[in-house]
């Protein structure tokens, strides 16, 4: 059976994080990462109990909500796992329609479909329940012409926190962190209830080595518009970045937003103006980077400087770098990526960091 039948995807529509301080969470994303302010909902709008913002930059829609109260649902998820995203939004031509298969297939339901309507127009909605806390919601928007959705009013731009080019095109991919054991379970979740198929041409991540201290499997929708790697922990050299995830998030839940850029050189230099900061890369990592890649469009130097990976697969090159967390828990961050064929995520440098370390370590006598 082709598996758009019953579940065709028309993209991400829009990620929802539940923070502790929405508008800090807003204002960062505006002057850190150039995301453009659009649509608020909170008191002035008659929401009661909780705040959102929404950010937007490319095709990338990002909404920050936080609690006016305690004793919320907001409050309650964001005490429990600190800031974090809450739902995948997914766009659907027929919400009523993907929703009743999704729970036919064993979703549990989160929000029956509904409308939402206000002076721009109506939208349908609605919700069923993902891996820990995380929730898909379903929309369909095409009937609405507002800034976001009903009960949202439009924020009027201010242009401060406005890069010269947009620093983002799209939502690449949404990792999710399962506890040891689980990813075959949510990747056959994601088969049946989303009918997404997943990526084979990584059979090579699926073996976790003495490097890479976690598993990953990767599944996509048809049309490739929506990806979803499942992670989870291996036995490693050290403890498993998973297992940190785990433990500081309690529980499981969305890892990084993976987010595009035409040219991550350009991308990464004004992040780090505005003062982002990534993971470190090792001098060493770039030792033996053209012999592992071969030939590439970017100068090395460019990439040693700004701490940029890149990684091959058959079908071309990627380059990647990983913010630091967003918040103050070890938990979720924002990949940056650049894909020239590559369809990949980047599997080649879990064992070129590690190697580069422990070159380090071994010029240091500590190996
Ligand atoms: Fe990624």
């Amino acid at each position: 059976m082709n598996p758009h039948d019953h579940m065709p995807l028309q993209g991400v529509d829009h990620v929802e994080l539940w923070v502790g301080n929405a508008a800090q969470a807003a204002f960062f994303l505006e002057r850190a990462f150039g995301f453009r302010r659009v649509a608020y909902a909170g008191l002035e709008t008659g929401q009661r109990d909780r705040t959102s913002h929404v950010l937007a930059q490319g095709d990338v829609r990002l909404v920050v909500t936080g609690t006016l109260r305690s004793g919320t649902p907001v409050a309650e998820h964001h005490a429990r796992h600190g800031d974090g995203v809450r739902t995948i939004a997914l766009a659907v031509p027929d919400v009523d329609r993907a929703h009743a298969e999704a729970v036919r297939r064993g979703a549990r339901a989160v929000a029956e479909p509904h409308e939402r309507s206000d002076e721009h127009g109506t939208a349908r909605l609605a919700a069923f329940a993902t891996y820990g806390e995380t929730v898909h919601a379903l929309v369909d928007r095409s009937a609405y012409r507002g800034a976001f959705l009903p009960g949202f009013e439009a924020v009027a731009p201010d242009g401060d926190g406005r890069a010269d080019r947009a620093l983002f095109g799209s939502l690449d991919h949404v990792v999710g962190n399962v506890p040891l054991g689980a990813m075959q379970e949510w990747v056959a979740f994601y088969e049946s209830v989303l009918g997404m198929r997943q990526l084979v041409h990584f059979s090579k991540e699926e073996v976790s080595t003495e490097y890479s201290a976690l598993m990953s499997k990767v599944v996509s929708d048809g049309e490739g518009r929506v990806k979803f790697p499942i992670n989870e922990p291996a036995e490693g050299r050290r403890r498993s970045q998973i297992d940190e995830f785990l433990e500081f998030y309690e529980g499981p839940g969305a890892q990084h937003l993976a987010l595009t850029t035409d040219d991550i050189v350009a991308t990464v230099q004004e992040l780090t103006r505005r003062g982002v900061r990534f993971l470190p890369t090792p001098a060493a990592y770039y030792e033996d980077l053209p012999a592992r890649v071969g030939d590439i469009a970017e100068s090395l130097d460019d990439l040693r400087r700004l701490g940029i990976l890149v990684d091959r697969d058959d079908e071309g090159y990627l380059l990647q770098v990983f913010t630091q967390p967003l918040g103050d828990r070890p938990t979720i961050f924002f990949e940056i990526i650049e894909r020239h064929g590559a369809r990949g995520f980047g599997a080649g440098n879990f064992r070129a960091l590690f190697e580069a370390i422990e070159r380090e370590q071994a010029r240091r006598g500590n190996l």
